[in-house]
């Protein structure tokens, strides 16, 4: 048998933390915060099978239509999250995770801001993999907010309008410089991308599963592998 290709970026949809809840008769922050154990566990496991940049869609531009108090738990968890690495930090450098913060910052609460900078900074000089969190993301003000950089550039007369490419989008997506998602993951039985990698998906394989987050385990992580495996990426080719 050939040996399996593990897809080099795979992007993650973490989708069904409140229906788990809700099966249990629990709070949905309780939900998130079963989320954010099988998060940890999954980011390790990725290291582990040599997969080079995961993205976790975290909390999208559209969440916060979300009841207040359930975006202020989300925003805490997210806090309890950097305290906890912080406190983790050279256990996480040894695994090699070189961490992003991808999303718009505006609306985030400053504190937030200032540990996902910290975070960046202290980790940018480990090599094994690259780990995007995707926190007030939305695939469309993602490129919303590239073609303001590229708006500058050509008032500055950096750039003729007529040059841009496709390239020139890609480099100034907040993904800038990392390779496209091979394989976007989304559980929780809806068969949509959520304005997940709007550009950066093209050409992605989409694996989809009827299992609520909190209940994935990395066994769930190879079978979406394995069947990665069986598909036949042609590009618009034959
Ligand atoms: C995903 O779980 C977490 C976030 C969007 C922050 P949900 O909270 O969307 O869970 P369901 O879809 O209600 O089950
Ligand atoms: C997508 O899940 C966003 C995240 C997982 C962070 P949602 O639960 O917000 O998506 P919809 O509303 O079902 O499309
Ligand atoms: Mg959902």
């Amino acid at each position: 048998m050939e040996e399996r290709r593990v897809p080099a970026h795979i992007g993650i949809i973490m989708d069904g933390n409140g229906r788990w809840a809700k099966q249990r008769g629990l709070s949905r922050s309780e939900g998130h915060k079963a989320g954010a154990k099988v998060f940890k566990q999954i980011c390790d496991y990725a290291g582990e099978i040599g997969i080079k940049v995961i993205t976790f869609y975290a909390f999208s531009t559209e969440n916060w239509k979300r009841p207040p108090e359930e975006v202020s738990s989300l925003m805490d968890l997210f806090r309890e999250y950097m305290h906890e690495a912080e406190d983790r930090k050279a256990e996480n450098l040894q695994k090699g995770m070189r961490m992003h913060f991808i999303g718009h910052r505006e609306g985030i609460p400053e504190d937030l801001l200032n540990l996902f900078d910290t975070s960046e900074e202290e980790s940018k000089d480990a090599d094994k993999y690259d780990v995007n969190i995707a926190i007030n993301y939305g695939g469309r003000l993602e490129i919303v907010d590239a073609v303001k950089q590229l708006g500058e550039k050509i008032k500055s007369g950096e750039l003729d309008p007529a040059d841009i490419t496709e390239s020139d989008i890609s480099a100034h997506l907040y993904t800038a410089g990392q390779s496209d998602p091979d394989l976007i993951i989304r559980p929780s039985g809806e068969y949509r991308l959520s304005n997940f990698l709007t550009w950066q998906s093209a050409y992605s394989e989409l694996w989809f599963s009827d299992i609520l987050w909190p209940d994935f385990t990395p066994a769930d992580l190879d079978k979406a592998i394995d069947d990665y495996n069986k598909r036949n990426r042609r590009f618009g080719g034959v």
